[in-house]
């Protein structure tokens, strides 16, 4: 891209002051600045002044889960399905690592955190030895694993797997690719700058992950390997299952094109993404939309009627998720704190919020999808997110769950 063409672009959508320093720029600055602006989408930024234009919610309704006793009376069934499917190569993983984990406040990728005590249990090297449970199930069949780490993280993410020998997986059947980045713009909708020559940027939220996949050429690499199913989860879970059998039996056998793995909600108030159904196609309602009316509405047994929450993990039909891939998901403008340069050329980390982000999210991919298997799971073998340092969800609360569990830490 010329200068002139990076003009263009950005004086399309009022932003052409991001290119104030161009002139002070080396050779190889100016390179790195014209490609990142080639490569990034500005077209929703003016979404900032213009909310009401973002998609609205429509009528929402319970859904129903599949229940506890329900899987277990046809677990051996489900599990059998799973594993045929796992065996027979159509079944792949997707681990999700691309966030930032700004909560947790590590400098390094979340995969690398250390939860160990007496030895090193690095977050990665947990989901890998889940993963590796399934492996043995399935009499030695490696499944293919795809890891999403964003342009923040790639390189550190890719060498610490390699210096750890990928934790005892098959290399060759572990994919990294990197997600999409969204600019990050001051509360006037103006774009941040990071350096003089770079723009403020984050991973563009994890709902991107299979158009990002299908950008990297990777549903080739799919078709090539007959993957019909993608199991889709985040890296902060330590005790996540991966490729889970009776979880992907009971979504097979279900007939529907996702399932996304639930946990009954601690309260109705908890911070999770509750399972519904909005006009009457199965989605998924953030924490912070749940009305009280919502959060006090029972079912017929008295029970709270939205009352299962999502742990991040899916599992999607891969071919219907080619046919929603140019669909454009919710778009979420997010209040963050943004690191950017003054006009002093200072670098300034604010301790809160100085403007907006733009993020999609995997959990309204299920609403493109018409259909959902809605599969309940025991929170205390299979929910225990890192979030935060300490208190809810976070190091010291999955570490008590990890040794419940019988996790040597
Ligand atoms: P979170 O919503 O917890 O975000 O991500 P985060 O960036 O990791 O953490 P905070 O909010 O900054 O503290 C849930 C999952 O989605 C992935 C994360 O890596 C995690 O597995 N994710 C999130 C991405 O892969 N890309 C993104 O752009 C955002």
């Amino acid at each position: 891209m010329t200068i002139e063409e990076a003009r263009e672009k950005l004086s399309e959508c009022g932003q052409e002051e991001a290119l104030r320093y161009v002139d002070e720029l080396s050779e190889e600055e100016k390179a790195a600045l014209l490609d990142q602006i080639a490569a990034m989408d500005f077209s929703m930024i003016h979404y900032v002044h213009d909310r009401e234009a973002l998609k609205e919610r429509g009528k929402i309704s319970p859904l129903t889960a599949m229940e506890l006793d329900e899987i277990d009376a046809k677990k051996e069934e489900f599990k059998r399905t799973g594993l045929a499917a796992i065996r027979a190569g159509k079944v792949a993983a997707v681990l999700l690592a691309g966030g930032m984990g700004t909560r947790l406040g590590s400098d390094n990728p979340k995969c690398m955190y250390d939860i160990g005590e007496t030895r090193h249990v690095y977050i990665m090297q947990r989901l890998i030895e889940n993963a590796m449970d399934v492996v043995r199930e399935a009499d030695g069949k490696f499944f293919p694993f795809y890891i999403m780490t964003s342009d923040k993280n790639h390189e550190a993410t890719v060498n610490f797997m390699k210096e750890h020998d990928y934790f005892g997986y098959d290399p060759s059947m572990i994919t990294f690719f990197r997600q999409d980045m969204a600019p990050a713009v001051d509360y006037n909708g103006k774009l941040y700058l990071e350096s003089k020559s770079r723009i403020a940027s984050s991973p563009n939220g994890n709902g991107g992950w299979f158009s990002s996949m299908a950008k990297a050429g990777l549903v080739d690499d799919l078709h090539r390997r007959g993957v019909e199913w993608l199991n889709c989860f985040a890296v902060d879970n330590v005790l996540q299952r991966i490729c889970d059998p009776v979880f992907v039996g009971a979504t097979i056998e279900s007939g529907c094109a996702s399932g996304a793995k639930v946990v009954r909600k601690a309260a109705p108030d908890e911070k999770v993404g509750c399972m519904c159904l909005e006009d009457g196609k199965p989605s998924i309602i953030e924490y912070y939309d749940m009305t009280q009316e919502l959060m006090d509405a029972k079912n017929e047994k008295g029970d709270p009627a939205y009352n299962f929450g999502v742990i991040l993990n899916y599992l999607f039909r891969e071919k219907d998720l080619e046919q929603i891939v140019d669909e454009k998901l919710t778009l979420h403008i997010v209040e963050k704190k943004i690191p950017y340069m003054d006009e002093h050329g200072n670098l300034v980390k604010p301790d809160k919020p100085n403007g907006y982000k733009f993020e999609q999210l995997i959990l309204d991919m299920i609403h493109e999808l018409n259909t959902c298997l809605p599969f309940e799971v025991r929170r205390e073998y299979e929910f225990a997110p890192i979030k935060n340092k300490t208190g809810v969800d976070s190091v010291d609360s999955a570490k008590q769950l990890c040794r419940e569990n019988g996790i040597e830490l």
